[in-house]
């Protein structure tokens, strides 16, 4: 079964045509975008063999084995001028590694990307700031108790600040109840975190951190 967060970002993927679905793990978010037809053909990638493997089961499970092809590679190396990805997805990696991955990757031909950092998103979002890429829709969402930001980019220009890149700019706009939730709880965190706080330079931090807080709200 796929998870609210997989078929959330597979709505991303309707219209395009060739998928490359970097870090697949499970082969779960093409399998599905393939059998929902969101997408004709699919890369499922990933760096390790346990995983492909994985991927590779479930994909002859369902019987799609010409429409998902698996490929063992580090991040998107096996994108070039050549071959017809035109949207790409990354989901469920932390921003450090999503970040090298896009650095790395030729992303010439790629019209759309869906990525989900689990960290470390402000680092993602000013790779795409700097490399001409536009965020076009955003989602906040909960999962498994656990919350996430799925991010939707296409070519094209954008000028974040400091709270667009943390929590995004979409995000930051539409204000959903879900995400004043969680930056609610964040404030109430360190302002318990305040009170135990001995020293200046710990209170200061904090305060710093619950004003740029506050400013997500405003
Ligand atoms: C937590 S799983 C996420 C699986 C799936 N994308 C999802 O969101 O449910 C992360 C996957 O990324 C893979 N991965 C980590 N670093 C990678 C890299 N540099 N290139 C390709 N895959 C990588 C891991 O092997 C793992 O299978």
């Amino acid at each position: 079964m796929i998870s609210e967060r997989l078929r959330i970002a597979s709505q991303f993927l309707k219209g395009y045509h060739y998928l490359a679905d970097c870090g697949t793990d499970h082969a779960l978010l093409p399998i599905y975008a393939i059998e929902k037809g969101y997408v004709k053909k699919a890369i499922a990638s990933d760096n390790k063999n346990l995983p492909l493997m994985n991927a590779k089961d479930n994909i002859n499970q369902k019987g799609l084995f010409l429409e998902v092809k698996t490929v063992l590679a580090d991040g998107l190396s096996y994108l070039n001028l050549e071959n017809e990805v035109d949207v790409v997805t990354i989901l469920g990696m932390g921003g450090i590694v999503m970040k090298d991955i896009l650095d790395k990757a030729y992303l010439y031909n790629v019209k759309r990307m869906v990525l989900q950092p689990n960290s470390h998103s402000e680092l993602v979002r000013r790779f795409l700031e700097e490399h001409k890429w536009k965020i076009v829709d955003e989602v906040f969402i909960e999962d498994n108790k656990k919350y996430y930001q799925i991010i939707v980019c296409e070519k094209g220009s954008m000028i974040l600040n400091d709270l667009d890149r943390e929590f995004g700019p979409i995000i930051l706009k539409k204000k959903p109840p879900l995400f004043i939730k969680r930056i609610e709880s964040m404030i109430d965190h360190f302002n318990q975190a305040l009170e135990q706080a001995k020293d200046s330079e710990t209170k200061e931090k904090l305060n710093q951190r619950i004003a740029f807080l506050k400013g997500a709200l405003a």
